[in-house]
């Protein structure tokens, strides 16, 4: 499905289910698809509402300088134009998660609790943004299938290299349909985002924390370091998982979120 944002931009999601709403923001440089199997448990008991963020998938790209601030608005108004005037829980992988918590800082009304999966608080590091550059230079050179194939050793953990490589094929092939000024905007925008460290102490819905136990990209400490900063989130582990938890230990992954979602009923 596609609506248009108060500023123009066309924005693809979907949009499945019914009952209490729940956002899921996807991880870069990936696509609303990747929330396929959680659509389908979580559906069954809440609207599930997964857009494709700024500049990937189906939806336009910047108008102004890229930023995770322009990207959790876009969330506040992708609701407003759904017409969702409650709070939502809002859940993010990775990128999704550093979109999630500027959501959290600029919309805090507007959260009923949030999930913060395969993510970390942390701005980057100056190492971190010295290689979003010479991603960005790889991407301007050999596209989004360049940066993916960069990645992808850190995508996903060892179990799912040696016992599922349809996973990393499904990866890769989300990945690879994005476009270079998707991934380079994306780049720019996560280089530059603030350190969200600071806030943490400020987030005062009902807050889930998960992380693969093999994630080598935001290790369990960047999970851990969340759990601390916000007061009584639960933490939860994702055995045998790397970094895109949720497509590489779906059930695990899934069930842990439905928990969390019984407990706020
Ligand atoms: C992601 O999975 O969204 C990225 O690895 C996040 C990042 O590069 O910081």
């Amino acid at each position: 499905m596609k609506v248009t944002l108060a500023d123009g931009t066309a924005i693809e999601y979907q949009d499945a289910g019914r009952g209490p709403p729940i956002v899921l923001l996807h991880a870069f440089p990936l696509a609303h698809a990747m929330w396929r199997p959680q659509i389908e448990v979580l559906g069954r008991s809440h609207r599930v509402i997964a857009p494709d963020q700024r500049g990937f998938g189906g939806s336009g790209g910047f108008r102004d300088a890229p930023s995770m601030n322009r990207m959790a608005d876009d969330v506040a108004d992708l609701l407003d134009a759904l017409l969702v005037a409650e709070p939502v829980v809002l859940g993010g992988l990775s990128m999704g998660g550093y979109v999630a918590l500027a959501f959290a800082r600029r919309h805090p009304e507007r959260l009923r609790a949030l999930i913060l999966a395969d993510t970390r608080a942390e701005a980057d590091t100056d190492e971190a943004k010295a290689n979003r550059e010479r991603l960005i230079a790889l991407a301007e050179r050999h596209g989004a299938a360049g940066v993916i194939e960069q990645m992808m050793p850190k995508m996903v953990g060892d179990e799912t290299r040696s016992q599922r490589p349809e996973v990393i094929e499904e990866i890769r092939k989300m990945a690879t349909a994005q476009t270079t000024e998707g991934v380079c905007n994306a780049l720019r925008a996560m280089r530059d985002r603030p350190d969200s460290t600071p806030f943490l102490g400020a987030v005062k819905v009902p807050t889930l924390v998960l992380v693969g136990t093999e994630d080598t990209l935001t290790p369990p400490a960047n999970a851990e370091a969340i759990g601390r900063g916000i007061a009584g989130a639960r933490l939860a582990m994702v055995p045998g998982a790397g970094h895109i938890s949720n497509l590489e230990k779906p059930a695990d992954f899934s069930r842990a979120v439905d928990e969390f979602l019984r407990s706020l009923a």
